[in-house]
This record gives C-alpha cells, structure tokens and sequence, in this order.
C-alpha cells in the first residue's frame, strides 16, 4: 500500500494524519517464543476489562515480563515511533524520551474489541504475534480486522468520484505486522473468526522530556499557511 504524493508548495495536507504499518525482519524466530509466553501467563493469570469482549487483556506489565524476546519488539516499537514522530514533528524540532507501556492480549472466535481510543498517550500499536487462522478455517475478510475510524466528522456523508478524502482504515492481523497510530484515533477489532488463537501485543508511548530546537527559517509553504 503506497500513498506517497507530492504536493509541492501550494498544496496544504491540513489534516492528515499518519499511521505507520511495517513488518518486523526476524518475526519468524521470536513469534514462536512470544506465543509460549503469552499463552503460559493467561494460563496464570484474569484477564484485565477493557474495550475487549471476551478476549483476554493482560496487566500493562508486559515489558517487565521475563521473556527474551520482547526486547526485540521493543526496539522494533521504539524505532517505528521515532520514525513515525520524526515524521509528524519534524527530526530537528525536538528532542526528547519515551515512556511506553504495553499488555498482550489473546482472541479466540467470536471474541471482539468495542470501539476505544487510549488516553494519556500520545503514539498507539498493536504488533500481531499469531493471526489464528488455521487451515480450514471457513474465509472471512473482516476476521480480527482492527479498524481505525476516520475522525473527520461528515466526512462518512460524502459521496466524492474517486474518493478523495478515503474513509476508515482497516489492517488485517499479519505476524510481524506492527501498526502505529496517533492514540486519540477511535478504534475497533472486527470478531475473530479463526478456530486458533489470534495474538496480539498493544503499546502505549508517551513523549516525555521533550526539548524544542531552535526556530529555523520559514519555508515558503509556512510562510503562506503558517
Ligand atoms: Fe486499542
């Protein structure tokens, strides 16, 4: 999915919003481990209540767990969100920490998240460890589909040729897949419809610390609009 455009110096994308989605390079050697660990604390321990419905919701600890491989998918979360606030802030206008959080949670059919957004936090993800699809499983598009929801309100009332303005966003679970949003955006997850376990890992990162660089000069484009 590429939706790269240049909109050169006259063209003002006011109210885009970035989402970062990119698949971990080693996810096939540490999946299988996540899977272990996940699975061995449900086993142990009540799910926690939140947006899911009937899923199972691990404590916000998951980064303290003794699992080798989470560091792994710390770094990968780390240097996406890096790369996703370089995008949206801009590399040289602040300099700062993150304070991150994260919690498993484990899916199996008919089990959903209702619509939610994460307070207190600036980026969100959600990293697939298992889709919980298994061979034979009847097909079916929307199984365990995380939805985000288009927050521009009427925009749902439009009916533009080629649809300019788009409308919700919706990722498929992939192992390796991490998706990174802004954590006000209103989301949900489609029902599960695998006879397996779907895995997943959420994330929360707040910037903290966060020191601005020095003004720079203007660009025409701020000029303008700015
Ligand atoms: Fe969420």
């Amino acid at each position: 999915m590429s939706r790269t455009v240049d909109v050169g110096d006259d063209i003002l994308l006011s109210f885009s919003t970035p989402v970062l989605a990119r698949l971990h390079p080693d996810y096939q050697t540490i999946n299988p481990f996540l899977i272990e660990a996940i699975l061995g604390r449900e086993r142990d321990c009540a799910s926690i209540s939140k947006s899911n419905v009937g899923s199972w919701h691990s404590p916000s600890d998951f980064l303290q767990w003794d699992c080798a491989e989470i560091a792994s998918v710390v770094e990968f979360f780390s240097r996406s969100v890096k790369t996703l606030n370089d995008y949206a802030v801009g590399p040289e206008k602040q300099s700062g920490d993150m304070d991150a959080s994260a919690w498993a949670n484990v899916s199996r059919a008919g089990h959903y998240h209702q619509p939610h957004h994460h307070p207190d936090s600036d980026w969100s993800a959600v990293y697939y460890v298992d889709d919980g699809m298994r061979t034979g499983d009847e097909p079916d598009e929307l199984s365990g589909r995380i939805e985000i929801m288009d927050p521009r309100t009427g925009v749902s009332m439009l009916n533009t040729p080629g649809q300019p303005f788009l409308g919700n966003l919706q990722f498929r679970p992939q192992p390796g897949l991490i998706v990174i949003f802004p954590s006000w955006l209103t989301h949900y997850v489609h029902p599960h419809a695998g006879t397996g376990e779907r895995i997943s890992i959420a994330f929360n990162a707040k910037m903290v610390n966060v020191v601005p660089a020095a003004k720079k000069k203007k660009s025409l484009k701020e000029s303008l609009f700015g």
